[in-house]
């Protein structure tokens, strides 16, 4: 780890240090100290499971609490019914995911029953919203501790606050502008990691939760994102993945701004680490400077989910999403020529309150334009409190149902033969796992986030391997990995 915590030198008996990350390392080790009382009494360890529901700033946010959890001493279990303390990491961006927590914890509920000393904790974007925690306290009382996005970092201090009390412990913050550094994170991969960048977002697309729950936008100091990832390249991970609700605005609230893609200049120069993405880009902020930065850089992968939610400028406009169709389609075009293989991928709504079938048609035009190599679809999903809520001529559910499907037929008739286009071509692959299916396969990724099954080693996960693409299967390729001594670079074959 690239901060090592001492816990055991920690004075448990002491008053709590005042400041941070002192102070929750004081409860890791305060926590400690029951998780040795509950091994002598039950003669194993206490069990703990993290479950994700949200994107990938919530997958970061999970790894932190899973950390502190090792520190503490948990043993890790991968089925939630089977532990002794059970945390839910919520997101709201959408009805169906309330709708699956809901239903997930229903059924833990049940499983508590049966074993009544279980420990249930929920904290994330959803529980940021007040009806979600009334719902809570009404109709799932059995859930022991609730907190939110802004003071995830006192995840320790607020489980030991609740770990003997019967009642349930509840700390929501509205907002926050501090950021924590040197939280313990359990990575899930040794070879690739996930940082973040920045927290929170203040563009307020009008359909959308995330600034609501998340707060104001606020950047890391370069210097701490720089360490950490040194950190992690001493590690062994090879490959970062930057995490921001909006990248492009990076550095604009620090005390010296700094540009995004000024800081990728500067993570491109740490050895060690070989490959670079990051997500998510808004079209409105993406910089001529970091066009320019991606066509140079030898690690930024050459893929851009760069979302643009619908094709009608009119819709674009009521979403505040603040570019029209037009300068959207001009930044791919600049972008593909500065980066002429990049593979581009999407974020879709469909049904946004007042969208007609010409508003529609000009989404499907874009995605025949574009031709995206993935793209994401969603139904317009109404979250309260944000202003597209309010707003009149809510599309028909039946109306919303029959876009989706036409727009993601032509998403995928599209995709499937974008895919296709790199047969036999030589790539560079991150080996990521060894096949679920078939183990004499391994599965990796390339720099464009595809996807090639190969035969080789299990020891060749977390390495790079030049693979020759034999074969297009839809969405993933199957391959042959190249003799040793040859690398590419850029998909060109070099001795
Ligand atoms: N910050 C990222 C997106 C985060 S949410 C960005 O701006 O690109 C991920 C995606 O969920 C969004 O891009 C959007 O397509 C979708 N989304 C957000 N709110 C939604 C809603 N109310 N209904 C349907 N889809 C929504
Ligand atoms: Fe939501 Fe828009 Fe912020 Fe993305 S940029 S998180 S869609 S408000
Ligand atoms: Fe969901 Fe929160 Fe991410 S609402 S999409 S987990 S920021």
């Amino acid at each position: 780890m690239y901060h090592e915590i001492h816990l055991d030198q920690i004075d448990i008996h002491s008053e709590p240090p005042t400041v941070e990350p002192e102070k929750q390392y004081y409860y890791m080790a305060k926590c400690r100290e029951w998780v040795k009382d509950f091994e002598q009494k039950n003669g194993r360890l206490p069990k703990s499971c993290v479950v994700n529901f949200g994107c990938q700033m919530n997958a970061r946010d999970s790894e932190k609490l899973a950390g502190i959890l090792r520190q503490i001493g948990y043993e890790e279990e991968k089925d939630e019914k089977k532990s002794d303390f059970v945390i839910f990491n919520t997101c709201t961006v959408r009805e169906n995911a309330n709708q699956r927590l809901y239903g997930r914890l229903g059924q833990l509920g049940r499983a508590k029953k049966q074993n009544p000393d279980m420990k249930i904790a929920l904290c994330g974007c959803m529980m940021q919203e007040s009806e979600a925690v009334e719902k809570l306290k009404k109709s799932y009382s059995f859930v022991g501790l609730v907190f939110g996005t802004h003071n995830l970092y006192k995840f320790a201090e607020l489980l030991f606050l609740s770990l003997d009390s019967e009642r349930m412990v509840i700390d929501i913050w509205k907002d926050t502008d501090k950021i924590v550094e040197k939280i313990p994170s359990q990575r899930k991969y040794s070879f690739k990691s996930g940082v973040n960048i920045m927290f929170g977002c203040n563009n307020f697309c009008s359909y959308c939760i995330v600034p609501y729950v998340r707060g104001r936008e606020r950047s890391r100091k370069p210097q701490d994102i720089l360490r950490e990832i040194e950190g992690l390249a001493a590690e062994g991970v090879v490959e970062v993945m930057l995490l921001g609700q909006n990248v492009n605005s990076y550095g604009k609230t620090l005390e010296r701004p700094m540009s995004f893609a000024g800081l990728l200049r500067e993570i491109e120069k740490i050895d060690g680490i070989q490959r670079i993405r990051f997500m998510t880009s808004h079209p409105k902020d993406l910089s001529k400077e970091l066009i320019q930065v991606m066509g140079q850089s030898k690690k930024i992968c050459r893929h851009l989910h760069l979302p643009i939610q619908s094709g009608s400028s009119r819709i674009l406009e009521k979403m505040n999403r603040r570019y029209t169709k037009e300068q959207y389609l001009k930044l791919v075009e600049d972008i593909r020529r500065a980066v002429p293989d990049i593979s581009l991928t999407t974020d879709l709504i469909v049904g946004f309150p007042g969208e007609t079938e010409a508003d529609f048609l000009e989404t499907l035009d874009v995605v025949r334009k574009v031709r995206y190599d993935a793209a994401f679809t969603f139904q317009y999903s109404k979250r309260t409190g944000t202003p597209a809520a309010a707003m009149e001529e809510q599309v028909s559910l039946e109306v919303v149902k029959e876009r989706f499907e036409r727009l993601l037929k032509e998403v995928q008739a599209i995709s499937t033969e974008v895919c296709k286009v790199h047969t036999g071509s030589i790539q560079e692959v991150l080996v990521e796992s060894v096949n679920e299916q078939d183990a004499s396969l391994l599965t990796g990724r390339m720099s464009n986030n595809l996807l090639v099954h190969f035969p080789g080693s299990p020891s060749l996960v977390g390495t790079l391997v030049s693979v020759r693409l034999k074969e297009c299967r839809g969405f993933y390729y199957m391959g042959e990995p190249l003799k040793n001594g040859r690398t590419c670079e850029k998909g060109r074959l070099v001795q």
